[in-house]
Parts: structure tokens; sequence; C-alpha cells
């Protein structure tokens, strides 16, 4: 593989104006200060940038090329879609074949009855729509007053301002509030609570009313930002039943945990519960072309068949024609190549391989499942005391591991990884010792010898 070589004149102009021209996502200063990395090409799960340099992703690029990069089928499908018809709008009364194609292909795979589908162009406009849908359904049954929507605290939805007022992440919403009217957060679900936060919200929807409620939002395992938990045994079976006896819409955001991450096509399935609205994005394209879609139940989709009651949403790009070209070639790869299989077999290998990280005397839990994991530094495994949070030594592994050509992905004291599904077990173990050593180098660089720094709070 060749790669194109930049003279360095062309590679610190190439810096200056990614900073100078634009405002990346979620950035600060410090960031950008750590001297930018520019990418010029993929493979499988790897990462070069212009200066030549390899980097293994543990992280999928941002949990979305779960069949790795370049692969040649999805580039043919791009190009032979491009050639017949590289775009025309889902509008109205127009389709076009792979728009189809895929909406077939989500039926077949999506677990109960979720076989209609609204396609858009990102986690975060799935998320709005599937709000919007809900709203739109209680109104076009003759319930309108049904407008409020239970999240839950620390979830992560979207980016848009219908989006951030479901989210349950303070940093998110801060400077944007007031936000939607009527949203409420139910506490966060935790492996050993007990279904208390089931009993939480199950008080929550008899004080508001449950009348009053259109719609349940929640990750059945909740994202990166929180490390990956699992819910407590019976409480997204909970959640389903409060969700039947009051007649309120429960959508699952799989935006992360869908297509095989987890071991199985899609979380729900873990519990076998299914939502009535599910919300794609990310890893469905395979990273290729963006594309997200709120799926729906045949029930749900039902109330927007009739003259005057159309779903009232729409885009110019949702479902664009050569999106759903790559997204269909990702699907039949991960089906071909049995990536959920390989997802759920490796996790295994990786939950035990975590595991042995507790040698060290800042690691604790590894919490996850197939191949989404989180690994949780603190000072005291034992009483899951967190670390300084001043010291930042999530932060100076992460960084460790990017200089040493490792793509690691961290939430302050939480190291996570999503790798992508074609994963080998040889990879994880490189992935799994270079953590190893920044661990160690972490311990020495901030003299963690066990007495570890302790100021700050509980970081689980
Ligand atoms: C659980 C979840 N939902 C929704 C979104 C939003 O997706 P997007 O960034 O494609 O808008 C994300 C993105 O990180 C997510 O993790």
């Amino acid at each position: 593989m060749e790669l194109v070589k930049f003279t360095e004149q062309s590679k610190s102009e190439l810096r200056r104006d990614a900073l100078a021209h634009i405002i990346p996502h979620f950035a600060n200063n410090a960031n950008l200060a750590k001297n930018p990395k520019v990418f010029i090409r993929g493979e499988g799960c790897y990462l070069y940038d212009i200066e030549g340099k390899r980097y293994l992703d543990t992280f999928a690029s941002l949990l979305t090329t779960i069949c790795g990069h370049n692969r040649t089928e999805i580039a043919s499908a791009v190009q032979k879609q491009m050639a017949d018809l590289e775009f025309f709008p889902n509008y109205e009364d127009t389709f076009t074949v792979p728009l189809i194609e895929l909406a077939r292909k989500l039926a077949r795979i999506m677990p109960g009855d979720l076989s209609v589908s609204f396609f858009v162009n990102s986690g975060s406009e799935a998320n709005e729509t599937a709000l919007k849908v809900a709203r739109q359904y209680h109104v076009e049954r003759g319930e309108p007053h049904r407008y409020k929507v239970i999240a839950r605290k620390l979830s992560y939805h979207a980016t848009t301002l219908g989006g951030i007022s479901a989210t349950g992440l303070p940093w998110f919403r801060e400077y944007f509030e007031p936000l939607l009217p009527g949203v409420l957060f139910a506490p966060a679900a935790r492996k050993n609570d007990g279904l208390s936060s089931l009993r939480e919200m199950e008080r929550m929807i008899e004080f508001e009313g449950p009348k009053s409620i259109s719609t349940i939002i929640m990750d059945p395992i909740p994202g990166s930002n929180t490390g990956f938990p699992l819910p407590p045994d019976g409480y997204l079976e909970g959640v389903r039943e409060l969700c039947d006896k009051h007649g309120i819409l429960l959508i699952f955001d799989e935006v992360q945990t869908g297509f095989g991450k987890t071991g199985k096509w899609f979380a729900c399935e873990h519990w076998n519960v299914t939502p009535d609205i599910m919300t794609i994005g990310k890893g469905f394209t395979g990273g290729y072309i963006p594309l997200g879609a709120t799926v729906m139940t045949t029930k749900v989709a039902e109330r927007f068949r009739a003259p005057g009651h159309e779903l009232r949403s729409g885009s110019t790009y949702g479902g664009h024609t050569v999106a759903c070209a790559a997204t269909l070639e990702n699907l039949a790869i991960i089906e071909r190549d049995h990536l959920v299989e390989n997802a759920a077999q490796l996790g295994q290998y990786v939950s035990a391989e975590l595991s042995k990280l507790r040698r060290y005397p800042i690691v604790g839990d590894a919490t996850g499942i197939g191949l989404l994991w989180a690994v949780w530094l603190m000072a005291d495994p034992a009483t899951g005391r967190g670390l300084d949070s001043s010291l930042h030594v999530g932060n100076w592994i992460r960084d460790w591991c990017w200089d040493h050509g490792m793509i690691l992905r961290n939430n302050g004291d939480i190291l996570v990884l999503a790798p992508a599904l074609i994963i080998t077990r040889e990879q994880v173990d490189e992935i799994i010792g270079l953590m190893a050593q920044a661990i160690e180098a972490a311990i020495e660089h901030f003299n963690l010898d066990g007495k570890a720094a302790t100021r700050g709070g509980h970081t689980g």
C-alpha cells in the first residue's frame, strides 16, 4: 500500500488551516494544541495519518466502521450505484431500489414487528424523529394531551435541540435551556440497583398521570459515556410492561449498540424485549456514507397512512440512494462473514482478558458485553473510591496509547473499547497488551502505587 507523501510545509499548512477554518465537534484549545492528527488512509482496523504513522483503532471511528476500512465490496456497490443513479429523494410517492431493499432487509433482521422505516441522515435525526413520531401517533389516536417524555439521567441521544432535551448529561444541555417542555428524567439503571430505578420510573408515571406520557426513550445498554452498564435483570421487561399498561410508546435508541456490537444484531434481543420504535445509525452504514433510521412497528406506522395524517417530518437527503447501497453491502458482509457471532465469541475472550487487568492497583471492574467494553480506573477498587479527577489519569493513558499507535477512547477515568466486528483475537491481545503497558506507565508517572491519589469523587 502506497501512502501519499506530504512535504513538511504542506503538513504544517494542513494543520494550520484545520485549526483556522474548522470548529471540530466537541473540541477545546487544549485538545487542539496536542498536535492535530490528519488521517489519509484506512485498512481493516488500522488508520494512517499524514506522517505515515499507523494506528490500531479500538473505537472503530466512533463506533461506525464495524466491517473495517477499505472494504472493496462496499466501494464497488457505491461505485455501481453512483453510475446507475446517485440520488433521488424519498419524497411523497418516490422511492429508489436500494431504499426499498434496505427497508425490506431491516424488516427481516429487526426483532418483533419492527418493520417500517423512516430514513434520516444520523442517529440524532433518528431520535429527533422518534420523539415526533410518538407525539403525532398520540394526536392521531385522539390523545393530543400525551406530550411528556420520560428519558433517563446519563443517557445521550442527540445533538439537536429536541434530542438534547431528552439527553440526561448536563454538559450537552447547559447553554441551550429552556429546552422542550415535559421531558422528565428517570434514574439511570444499574446492575445491582435491585430494580429501584424501575420502581422510581413507575412512581414518576403515576405522579405525572399516565395519560400525559407519550413515550419512554432509552438506550437498552447505555453508551460509552457511562461505560456500557448492563441493565438489571427484569428492568427492560418491567419498562415494557409499564408502557403496555399505560399506552406509552417505548423507544429504544440502538445507535451505539445495534448491528452486532453486543453479540446479537440488537442489544434488546439479549432480554427479548422489543420496543415500538427503534433508532439506528453509526454502524448501520459501516461508516461509509451517513444514514440513520427510525424503525417502527406496523401498529405505529398505520397511524400515518391516511390522507391528512402523514408523518409531519422529512428531509431532502434522508435515505440517500448511495448511502442505502453502501449500507446494504455493509449488512451483507456482517451476515456473510458471521460478524455478529464473532462479536459474541470474541466478547467472552475480551471479558476474560480485561479482568486480568485487575492485577493493577488502579483497575476496577470491566463492564460491557460483546465488543463493547469499559475499564474503570479507580484509586481503590475494593471500595470503588475514584482517582483524583484533577490528575486526568484516563486522559494521560489515552494520550500514551495514541503516541504508541493505538486509538483509545476514554471518558474521564473510564477507558472504553468498541473495536470493529472484524477484530481478531491477535488484535485483541495487542490492544489489551498496550492498555496494560499504558496503565503501568501511568502508575509510574503519577506514582499510583496502591495509595493512589484519592481526592476526587467516586467514579463508579
Ligand atoms: C446512543 C446514541 N444515540 C444517538 C447518537 C447520535 O448519533 P449521531 O452522532 O449520528 O447524530 C449517539 C452518538 O454518539 C449515540 O451514542
